[in-house]
């Protein structure tokens, strides 16, 4: 899978056909969630649930929000320090993949009844469920309710520009591309990341070889914006061979609102 190409293809589907998911779909989802691992040692799993089997159909309620789908993908993760984030970033790596096999998936992180997920899966003492997301065919056009939403988040594919999300140097000055240099796709990829009501609450201060990762506090979904931002920004410099980690650093500039997160040490 080009990660970067997927990237610039996902947006978020919430029509679709009716149609289960086929077999060797369900069969390569399966065998690629269950070999992923969460980074910063958090424990997460993915689960795939499929609501039209042999058995009697399962009801997961959407609240209008989703149509036709037919199977779903559960996000399940031990709480700890920087889980949300971890989980998220493991979750858009299937939501990549899927994308990747020409499937629709859509964030939910509000839009579902949780009562019903949680019916279908066993959670832990210490496990929670907080996102989820449909997963099959598109089904092309958008109803009303869609319309609606993707009104409401402003454009849905519309993003700020790399200037307000990246800076260089301190907060005063915007990063521009030019200046970014080999980051600058990578950085791209951040832009693209999906976000929780499109709110792209992410800010990346760059260092020359350091990048320090910010979040807006924004509602409760801060956390997993970041950790998606995080994976779209780690799978593009592994692709284009910039090697590095990330690291919860102690010297990170301090910016009020703004909380700070990790940053991505360059390695030579
Ligand atoms: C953490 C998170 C939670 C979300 N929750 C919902 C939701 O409850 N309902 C919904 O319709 N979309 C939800 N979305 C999808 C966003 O609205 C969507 O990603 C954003 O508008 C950008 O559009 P795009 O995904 O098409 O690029 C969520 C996205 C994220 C990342």
């Amino acid at each position: 899978m080009n990660h970067i190409e997927t990237i610039q293809k996902r947006r978020s589907v919430r029509t679709y056909t009716g149609e289960p998911l086929r077999e060797e779909h369900s069969a390569q989802i399966r065998q690629y969630i269950d070999q992923l691992q969460a980074p910063f040692g958090v424990k997460a799993r993915i689960e795939l649930i499929h609501t039209k089997s042999d058995e009697e159909p399962i009801k997961l309620g959407t609240y209008g929000w989703v149509k036709g789908a037919c199977d779903y993908l559960v996000l399940i993760y031990e709480d700890a320090p920087l889980a949300e984030t971890a989980a998220a970033y493991m979750f858009e790596e299937a939501v990549l993949f899927c994308t990747h096999l020409g499937l629709g998936t859509c964030w939910l992180g509000g839009s579902f009844s949780r009562g019903d997920f949680k019916k279908q899966v066993s959670l832990g003492t210490n496990e929670k469920l907080r996102i989820v997301s449909p997963v099959g065919y598109p089904g092309g056009g958008q109803r009303f309710l869609e319309k609606y939403i993707v009104q409401a988040d402003k454009k849905h594919s519309s993003r700020k520009p790399f200037g307000e999300l990246f800076f260089e140097k301190d907060f005063t000055h915007p990063l521009t591309e030019d200046s970014a240099g080999k980051y600058s796709q990578p950085l791209e990829m951040v832009r693209l990341a999906p976000s929780a009501n499109n709110k792209q609450e992410w800010r990346v201060l760059y260092e020359e070889k350091v990048l320090h990762f910010y979040k807006k506090p924004y509602l409760s979904f801060d956390s997993i914006d970041i950790g998606i931002a995080l994976c779209h920004f780690e799978l593009s410099c592994r692709e284009l061979g910039i090697a590095g980690r990330y690291e919860v650093v102690k010297d990170f500039p301090e910016k009020e609102n703004l909380d700070y997160v990790i940053s991505w040490i360059q390695e030579e």
